[in-house]
């Protein structure tokens, strides 16, 4: 049987390390694209000859160009530009609009049966341009945001108990910025609520760490931004789809009145499987919850009006 394929389109930090754990996943070939000639071909020719020692065969290619990513079943966009000294916030909307706008136009006309994953940011509005670009249906674009956001959130648990990170398991919902909302009320460390195992400033400590995660690991690295927890994500909801696993995880879709909210990409759990998006799971919320929530949503809905002017 012929191996799946799998493009990814950013050969930089978390498009590289993206293409890597796919391969050694051995179940995809893959193509990574970038624009800077060399660097697709170099790191794919890199991946490849790890093979050999860690013992896959997926085959894995790097291009600048897009016809090799003809008939993916998956495409992963991660392609997009920081945000550089003096630019505003709106400038690098506009930047980032262009660059997905222009790859998911290429994208779609060799994968017209793709499943998007997005992953550049301003996460949420990506979204948005690649649903708008492609035409899709919205069960086949889909954000990356959650499981990261939920993965901070899981790490920074276990630490301040003392246990496994597997043992914890958490939801954040929201859009993928500072208003994100880490849920306490349904963190539990083996189905034991965090509230009762900890103090509530350090629950409050903890959700506000996990809101500026991002921050934290960009303040560090000092240039560039977190990528080995990002492409774990990406990875996890392309298992979940190619193998169709129809895991339940947090990502980013288009809300069609779910959680109140229509005609926006949100953070909400979702089931994942060979169609893409084949469920979008509702939680009951406090009414504190759910003003987060609104407030969250507000945030995305101010992104996405100032692409469409
Ligand atoms: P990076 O700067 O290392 O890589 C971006 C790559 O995109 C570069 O190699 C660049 O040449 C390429 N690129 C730019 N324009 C292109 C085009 N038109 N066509 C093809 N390739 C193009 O950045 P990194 O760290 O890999 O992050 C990528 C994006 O993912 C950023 O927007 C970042 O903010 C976002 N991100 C999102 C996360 C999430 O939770 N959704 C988590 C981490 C990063
Ligand atoms: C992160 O959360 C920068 O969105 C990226 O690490």
């Amino acid at each position: 049987m012929a191996k799946s394929k799998v493009t990814v389109v950013g050969a930089g930090n978390v498009g590289g390390t993206t293409a890597q754990r796919l391969a050694e996943r051995n179940y995809a070939d893959i193509v990574l694209v970038d624009i800077v000639e060399g660097l697709p071909q170099g790191k794919a020719l890199d991946i490849l000859q790890s093979g050999p020692i860690y013992g896959f065969d997926s085959n894995v290619v790097g291009t600048n160009d897009y016809e090799e990513t003809s008939g993916s079943d998956v495409v992963v966009i991660t392609s997009g530009s920081p945000r550089k000294p003096g630019m505003s916030r709106d400038d690098l909307l506009e930047t980032n609009q262009n660059i997905v706008g222009s790859v998911t136009k290429e994208i779609v006309e060799r994968s017209p049966d793709a499943i998007l994953v997005i992953v550049a940011n301003p996460l949420d509005a990506m979204c948005h341009v690649a649903l708008e670009t492609s035409g899709f249906l919205r069960e086949r674009v889909v954000g990356m945001a959650g499981i990261l956001d939920t993965g901070r959130y899981r790490t920074f648990i276990a630490q301040e108990l003392g246990v496994s990170v597997r043992d914890v398991s958490a939801v954040v919902l929201g859009g993928h910025g500072d208003t994100m909302v880490p849920l306490p009320s349904l963190a539990t460390v083996s189905g034991v609520p965090i509230s009762k195992l900890m103090a509530s400033d350090r629950v409050e400590a903890i959700v506000q760490r996990t809101r500026d995660g991002g921050a934290e690991i960009g303040g560090l690295l000092k240039t560039g931004s977190a990528f080995y927890a990002p492409s774990a994500a990406s990875v996890e909801m392309v298992d979940s789809i190619l193998l169709d696993q129809k895991r339940v995880l947090p990502c980013a879709a288009f809300l069609k009145g779910e959680y109140g909210v229509s005609d926006l990409f949100v953070g909400v759990p979702t089931k994942l499987g060979a169609k893409g998006i084949e469920d979008i799971i509702e939680l009951e919320l406090s009414d504190e919850e759910k003003s987060e929530l609104k407030a969250s949503v507000d945030s995305v809905q101010e992104l996405v009006d100032v692409l469409n002017k």
